[in-house]
């Protein structure tokens, strides 16, 4: 047992290091050093680069004043420890100083314009880059492509180091510092970012920061035994914690990857895994996790990028008793992510990966005085917006809506029809209750319909961990497949083409009258459908979210000035709808927007105003002709799609038809 006095000693001399670092601390603080705005001296050359570089400090030395109080303060109140911050602070000054000019340009002009990204001329699209053009240079020479489908905001999915078969889509790094090989090198990632740039077009990645590979260096040495590595992990010699964990913490991925724990018997040790075994979940209780991480996230945000992703996020915190879900610490280092980007890169925007209800995923925002992420998905509202193809009831989704209209209008979601996830059904079950709808039997019936089995359904696709023990399933499919264009494809029915193609566009003329940014998966907007030669590949067959991940087919996509083939009218339709929306102010992110009651179970309305302008939307849910019967009396009316004047009065609509009826 520890000798009482030593303890004591020890304490004391903690203690005062302790006082010592905060005194360091303090007088490190910029307002002690006098943060000065420096004179601008144009006279010889060395003079000059001494002004620039002090107006550089100047510029860090400020966005620190701003931010050091709340974030020492947060940092200490998760890991007290005041050497680790002082080492934060050192490197985020490096990082700041490491960023490019073209970056750091692009920063001051974001800061002074704050609200850049809520604008209605954003379009996103996402796709893997191998997917789509082979490699990152592959990317740069289909640049034009993205323009010309009105894209100024891509998501490169997963790419950086990853071991094949052992990689869950790129979502398990085993080095954040280098590209996968066959994919390219950072160079060309800066390459391909300053090319996107150039053309207005943002860049967005992910930072899987949940978990790393069991490939990455930390975890090599935590196998090995290394105590210093195995505390960045959840490392435990025995069953009996993951016992305790598996108690009150739910599964992810309940058939593919059963447990949250793996045992790795070379190492004699139990190794938290909440997703697949080789995704090692990082202990952020250990200082030195969080630190190195916000280095890696730096690092890569240097290299151009504009929005990081920060996936599974939710998870990122674990504690004994509880689900191992958005708990408060999450939120402690997701605001402490948003300051050091503000302090670092405030070009950058975080896009927090929340899948989950929205009383879950809203406390992400933050607050307006202390924000975390700048966006978020509206994932309740895409499960509905498919619960309502098949149901042909906007009940519930009118519903869902209006709980995201009352939100503040500061608040910004990434719209989507459909992600490389698969769709789960979070639904608001107790509403649907009331309907007499059942959790269980209705999410079956969601199911049979998009496999094609149920309710006069024409979707095609594929459950997705599928759990015998609850009977929940999700679902996995291409928007083109699930809205019938696979079936009317394969069966050569051009009446029933038609169909699909208007369920196709109608969505997402739906989704574009969303609050928010609009994403698009690549491939949607020629409507490619699902590809099920993921089969084929062992490293792919268990998991079929590879169903709606194919590679895009470029020579359908030679079809998109063709009038006639279904790439051609979904293209055309799409590049319609993305023009009004960049035209149309009163799509702006901040409107008021609301929804009408249309007296039909099938018709959505939805309107939109923004500083004198108004615009009404219908979508026709069902197969059958409607009348939505709304009563807009203010004035005459334009449809936005074929110019013609239609007053928002009884309005009949057609068949998975829409309107945009804008006031004159
Ligand atoms: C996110 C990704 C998903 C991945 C998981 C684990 O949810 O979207 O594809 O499987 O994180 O990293």
């Amino acid at each position: 047992m520890a000798n009482k006095r030593t303890v004591k000693k020890a304490d004391k001399i903690t203690e005062r290091a302790a006082a010592k670092r905060t005194e360091r601390m303090e007088a490190q603080k910029p307002e002690r050093i006098g943060a000065k705005k420096p004179e601008k001296i144009e006279t010889i050359n060395s003079e000059k680069i001494t002004a620039k570089k002090a107006e550089e400090d100047w510029i860090f030395q400020k966005r620190m004043e701003r931010h050091h109080d709340e974030l020492r303060w947060l940092y200490m109140e998760l890991y007290g420890n005041d050497s680790m911050f002082a080492e934060l602070c050192d490197n985020l000054r490096r990082f700041y100083l490491e960023r490019k000019e073209e970056l750091r340009a692009l920063d001051l002009e974001r800061e002074t314009n704050q609200g850049w990204y809520k604008k209605n001329d954003m379009l996103g699209m996402m796709f893997y880059i191998d997917n789509f053009a082979g490699n990152m240079k592959g990317v740069e020479s289909r640049l034009d492509y993205i323009e010309k489908c009105n894209v100024n905001y891509i998501h490169l999915m997963p790419f950086l180091d990853t071991p094949e078969g052992r990689s869950d889509g790129g979502y398990a790094v085993s080095d954040f510092r280098r590209v996968q090989e066959k994919l390219g090198t950072m160079a060309d990632l800066e390459n391909l970012t300053a090319a996107c740039h150039k053309k207005g077009i943002n860049v967005c990645m992910d930072f899987v920061m949940n978990h790393t590979s069991e490939d990455h260096e930390w975890a090599k040495k935590a196998r090995q035994g290394d105590g210093e590595y195995m505390s960045r992990y959840f490392f435990f010699d025995n069953a009996y914690m993951p016992s305790l964990y598996e108690k009150t913490v739910p599964q992810v991925f309940p058939t593919t990857a059963p447990g949250n724990f793996t045992w790795l018997p070379d190492a004699g040790h139990f190794v938290m895994t909440t997703f697949y075994p080789y995704q090692w979940d990082l202990n952020y209780k250990n200082p030195r996790v969080f630190n190195e991480m916000m280095y890696n996230f730096l690092y890569l945000a240097n290299r151009g990028i504009d929005i990081i992703r920060i996936d599974a996020v939710p998870y990122i915190w674990k504690e004994l008793n509880t689900q191992c879900r958005n708990l408060p610490q999450v939120h402690t280092i997701v605001r402490m992510m948003r300051i050091i980007s503000e302090i670092v890169c405030p070009s950058v925007l975080l896009l927090g990966e929340v899948v989950m209800e929205p009383e879950k995923v809203v406390p992400y925002f933050g607050t307006v005085e202390k924000p975390e992420c700048h966006m978020l998905y509206n994932v309740t509202t895409m499960a509905t917006t498919w619960h309502t193809v098949a149901t042909r009831n906007v009940k519930l989704l009118k519903k869902q809506l209006d709980i995201v209209d009352a939100l503040p209008k500061d608040y910004v979601f990434l719209n989507y029809l459909r992600c490389h996830d698969d769709i789960g059904w979070g639904l608001d079950y107790a509403s649907l209750l009331e309907e007499g709808m059942g959790e269980r039997s209705h999410k079956q019936y969601l199911n049979d319909y998009f496999q094609g089995y149920a309710g006069d359904s024409n979707s095609r696709g594929e459950l997705y961990n599928a759990d015998p023990v609850t009977g929940d399933a999700r679902f996995c499919g291409t928007t083109a497949s699930m809205c019938g264009v696979e079936k009317a494809g394969f069966e050569q029915n051009d009446q029933a083409m038609e169909k699909a193609i208007r369920l196709d566009v109608m969505l997402h003329a739906y989704m574009f009258m969303q609050s928010g940014i609009p994403v698009l998966y690549s491939g949607d907007e020629i409507g490619q459908v699902n590809d099920y030669t993921y089969k084929e590949n062992p490293n792919k067959a268990a998991d079929s979210r590879y169903i709606h991940r194919g590679a895009m087919n470029w020579s359908l996509a030679g079809n998109i000035s063709d009038p006639v083939t279904v790439e051609g009218k979904i293209f055309h339709f799409l590049d319609q709808l993305e023009k009004i929306r960049k035209r149309e102010k009163v799509f702006v992110s901040n409107a008021d927007t609301w929804t009408i009651e249309t007296w039909d179970p099938s018709v959505l309305c939805i309107g939109r105003y923004f500083e004198g302008e108004k615009i009404i939307g219908l979508f026709n849910f069902s197969e059958f002709d409607k009348t939505a019967w709304i009563n807009e009396t203010d004035g005459d009316y334009v449809d936005l799609i074929s110019g013609k004047e239609r007053k928002p009065i009884g309005v009949d609509i057609p068949a998975y038809g829409f309107y945009y009826l804008k006031k004159k």
